[in-house]
């Protein structure tokens, strides 16, 4: 069989971890972006954002797609920090479920953390020996916004700590999971949920999603935790919502802008805990993308359909 070159823009840490799990195919490092020509025998791209958080996408180049390779894998989920003409190439994949266990983890972390007063309950002093009452979470009602990769690694774990979980997805797909009760409509997810958690990507049909309308239906004192994309919240609409009881607490590993401006009132309100995009990052992220790259690269030297491809006009 052939070397098949395969033209790497991540960082050596990642591709001494993909050159582990290739085989035969060869990584060759490149800069990210468009700065550079890739080797000419390169048939596959590994893309590494091409913008920065906080940062701008580049325009198209003058003679559109630039590159003469058969394939672009992304490093992340979602797609939006790579531009629209980057899909008008060769098939796009994602790093779909390469970091769904890391964020369900976090999402399961964020919901303890509420229910067990973490870390408030952590005494320095004498004076301040006082218990704290402290909630169950086993019985609560835990509602997934998207049912995905993130969506089937958290249901049963959740479900295993004793939380019914429902949830609502895009398509009319089953939800693959025994046990997780799909719901009709967002009204009814969150009326029916303690924590909701989102796991959905930003497309235009996502922006703003959780606005006025969706948290007024409430149930009051839900815990709201976002570990998708800061695009799927009204800020403003959650604040009024924060303010008066109905949403106890927002937990906010994204937002929208990355990073928020200095001053943005979720650095300071009470009843929100804000991380910076923070979630994802765990060893085994890039163990879990080497290794759907691996199987994604014996479907592509056998001519079998890749998993996990983009579909730019879904979003995701
Ligand atoms: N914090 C991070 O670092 C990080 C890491 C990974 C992912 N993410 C974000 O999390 C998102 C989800 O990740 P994933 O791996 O679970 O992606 P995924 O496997 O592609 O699943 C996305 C899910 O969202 C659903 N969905 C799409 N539009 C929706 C809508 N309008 N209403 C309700 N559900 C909708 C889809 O429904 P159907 O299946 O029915 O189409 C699907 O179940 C990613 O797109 C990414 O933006 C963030």
């Amino acid at each position: 069989m052939s070397r098949l070159i395969v033209a790497s823009q991540l960082p050596d840490l990642f591709n001494s971890v993909f050159a582990q799990h290739v085989g035969d195919a060869e990584i060759v490092a490149v800069p990210p972006g468009l700065a550079a020509p890739l080797p000419a025998q390169a048939k596959v791209l590994v893309a590494a954002p091409f913008r920065k958080a906080g940062g701008v996408l580049p325009p198209e180049p003058p003679k559109g797609w630039p590159y003469d390779v058969q394939w672009v894998q992304l490093v992340s989920v979602g797609i939006d920090f790579y531009p629209d003409w980057l899909f008008d190439g060769p098939v796009v994949t994602s790093a779909r479920g390469s970091s769904a266990v890391a964020l369900a983890e976090f999402a399961l972390a964020a919901i303890l953390a509420d229910a067990k007063r973490l870390p408030d309950i952590w005494i320095d002093k004498a004076a301040r020996w006082a218990p704290q009452p402290l909630k169950l979470i086993a019985g609560t009602t835990l509602g997934l916004v998207g049912f995905g990769a993130i969506g089937e690694a958290l249901a049963p774990r959740a479900q295993a700590l004793g939380l019914n979980v429902i949830a609502t997805r895009r398509s009319d797909k089953p939800i693959p999971t025994p046990g997780v009760e799909r719901v009709a409509d967002l009204k009814t997810l969150f009326a029916r949920s303690d924590h909701v958690v989102l796991a959905a990507p930003a497309t235009p049909e996502t922006q703003r999603l959780i606005g006025r309308e969706v948290l007024a239906a409430a149930k009051p004192g839900l815990h709201l935790i976002n570990i998708a994309r800061g695009a799927l919240i009204d800020d403003e609409a959650l604040l009024e919502a924060l303010d008066d009881g109905r949403v106890s607490r927002a937990s906010l590993d994204v937002t929208h802008p990355e990073p928020l401006t200095e001053g943005h009132p979720f650095y300071s309100h009470p009843k929100v805990r804000l991380s910076p995009h923070t979630s994802v990052h765990t060893p085994d992220t890039r163990i879990n993308l080497a290794t759907r790259f691996a199987e994604n690269l014996a479907r592509f030297r056998s001519g079998a359909p890749l998993a996990d491809v983009v579909d730019l006009s879904r979003g995701y």
